[in-house]
């Protein structure tokens, strides 16, 4: 097991397969595979089944996520990238907001595993609902699949002060007749629209189609 250089040591490698340390050892959170070396364990990471991991694994260079960050997580669904968010930042904290009641109940439940997860029902569009839970982030992670990905997450960097934005932006959720890559290029125009800096953009192929992640941090970084 090897440590993923450009991940602040926080991503392991072996043979070809990512791994988080697990920050709570013997519990599976879907299905994933847990690997022991010298007694420590390690959660195997599906690119496949993260956009996250697939961004990692499809050579993205840029990781802003360190053992303290405090990171809000838009779009966190029943929990499954967020788990491993939370392994990555151990000493910070995951705010995971999502807004469908059925995810949400299945996120309540992962949480509970880890003690620097915290579930919040809420819509990402309306960050002062919010507020209060979060005060302040880090980092802002977005993967809501729906239209306006760029303004939303800008909203919520200005709303919480976060130094770095990374956006999964699913190009079929904002205009099904559109080109991808012209999705991507207004997404990114907006980002930049909005003063902040473009720190990279890479295709998420052939993990997951049509999708682009998108790091991006404030000009002064
Ligand atoms: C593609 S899934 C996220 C998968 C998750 N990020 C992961 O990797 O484990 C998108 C999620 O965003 C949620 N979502 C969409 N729009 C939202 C919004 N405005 N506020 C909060 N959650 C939203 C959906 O309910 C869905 O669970």
């Amino acid at each position: 097991m090897e440590a993923v250089d450009r991940t602040n040591g926080r991503v392991f490698s072996d043979r070809g397969r990512l791994y988080t340390e697990s920050l709570c050892p013997g519990k599976r959170i879907y299905g994933e595979r847990l690997v022991s070396v010298s007694g420590t364990e390690y959660r195997e990471w599906d690119p496949r089944r993260s956009k996250l991991s697939a961004y990692l694994s499809a050579g993205g260079r840029s990781f802003p996520f360190g053992t303290g960050s405090r990171v809000l997580y838009l779009g966190a669904s029943s929990g499954t990238t967020a788990s491993h968010v939370a392994d990555i930042c151990p000493e910070g904290k995951v705010f995971c907001v999502e807004f469908a009641q059925r995810m949400f109940r299945e996120l309540v439940s992962t949480c509970g595993t880890r003690p620097n997860m915290m579930p919040i029902l809420g819509d990402a569009t309306k960050p002062d609902g919010y507020s209060m839970f979060v005060g302040s982030a880090d980092i802002v992670y977005q993967d809501v699949a729906q239209k306006r990905q760029a303004d939303i997450i800008c909203d919520n960097m200005d709303a919480f002060g976060a130094q770095y934005g990374m956006v999964a932006v699913k190009a079929r959720s904002e205009d099904v007749t559109a080109s991808p890559e012209s999705i991507f290029a207004a997404a990114e125009g907006r980002i930049k629209e909005r003063g902040f800096r473009i720190i990279d953009e890479l295709s998420l192929e052939p993990y997951e189609k049509s999708h682009e992640m998108i790091v991006f941090g404030r000009k002064s970084l």
